[in-house]
């Protein structure tokens, strides 16, 4: 056994499409998920990265390059690693016709628990995904986040080693989020690892050690939140309503970006306050706020496509 949860070199997937030309989904993906970890995967719709779960989790095979999972080569032995991993797929449902304590209990027990344990575990899941009162109908007669839900909670129930979530707020309130949240947070502290990807921005910086982010099939950038934010300048940002004419004034601090009379300045956190005595002595009124990952994301994203 590694240290590692994952480890990915140089993974390549190319789609054969009939009538059509091959899809290059994923480019030479290499990355790694250390133990513990909760790792979030971002990027544009197609960007590579329900490609690269599937591969990793055993049900896709690659056209070349490697995946370990806890030591093991996925493709090789997946029979090996499977009893290990947990998938909640984008856009799984539930099966209709049980209910869900029956889903995941069955599931449980289908991996193998034991009868006590899986009772157990299936209490502790459907009470921390908010299913108690809706636990015994059938899933047919569910709307879509409690389905939804149902799905995490399957999965966070089986307390697997290495988990995989695809999107897996997808259609939840915000009170439902935070609580795949909390459970996500409580696995890895129990010693689980977790690899999700997400649309959502402020869930991913809430929830993950580090990041990826993935466009047309590579890695564009990975690090901290903190680290993506600084990678596109600054990781704090002043703005300064009428500052537009004075931008030579700020340009020495990082980049500026004047947008009709106003003004916005990226800076590290180290030189902010001398930003905002220049802003003061200049009679600019400024405002300071942090980057959100949002616009790391669009920044860095935006950056990729227009390099094409
Ligand atoms: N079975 C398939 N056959 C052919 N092309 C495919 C297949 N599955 C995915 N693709 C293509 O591979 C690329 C990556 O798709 P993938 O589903 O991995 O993207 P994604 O990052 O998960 O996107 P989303 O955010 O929309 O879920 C896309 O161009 C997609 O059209
Ligand atoms: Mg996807």
């Amino acid at each position: 056994m590694t240290g590692e949860a994952l480890r990915s070199e140089n993974l390549r997937k190319v789609y054969s499409v009939r009538g059509a030309a091959p899809v290059e989904a994923l480019a030479g993906v290499s990355m790694t998920v250390r133990r513990g970890e909760r790792v979030s995967l971002l990027g544009r719709n197609g960007a590579g990265k329900t490609t690269f779960l599937k591969i990793a989790s055993t049900l896709l095979r690659p056209s070349s390059g490697t995946v370990e999972v806890f030591g093991v080569d996925v493709d090789r032995s997946p029979e090996q690693v499977r009893p290990f991993i947990a998938v909640v797929p984008q856009e799984g449902k539930p099966f209709f016709h049980l209910t869900p304590r029956e889903q995941v209990y069955t599931y449980l027990r289908a991996r193998g628990l034991p009868r006590e344990t899986s009772k157990a575990r299936t209490e502790e899941a459907l009470q921390q995904m908010g299913l108690v009162e809706i636990a015994d109908r059938l899933s047919i007669t569910l709307s879509g986040g409690q389905r939804q839900r149902t799905m995490v909670a399957t999965v966070i129930a089986t307390q697997a080693p290495l988990l995989f979530l695809d999107e897996p707020t997808i259609g939840m309130d915000p009170f439902a989020r935070r609580d795949v949240w909390e459970s996500l947070r409580r696995l890895t502290e129990r010693g689980s690892t977790i690899l999700l990807t997400t649309h959502y921005l402020d869930e991913a910086e809430a929830l993950s050690h580090r990041l990826y982010i993935v466009e047309r099939g590579e890695v564009l950038v990975s690090g901290t939140a903190e680290e993506l934010k600084r990678s596109v300048g600054g990781s704090m940002q002043v703005s300064m309503p009428e500052g537009a004419p004075y931008i030579e004034l700020f340009r020495s601090f990082g980049p500026c970006l004047a947008d009709g009379s106003a003004l916005e300045v990226r800076v590290d956190p180290e030189r902010l306050s001398e930003v905002m005595e220049v802003a003061a002595r200049a009679q600019l009124e400024a405002r300071m706020e942090p980057v959100s990952l949002e616009e790391a994301f669009l920044r860095a994203v935006g950056r990729s496509i227009d390099e094409d």
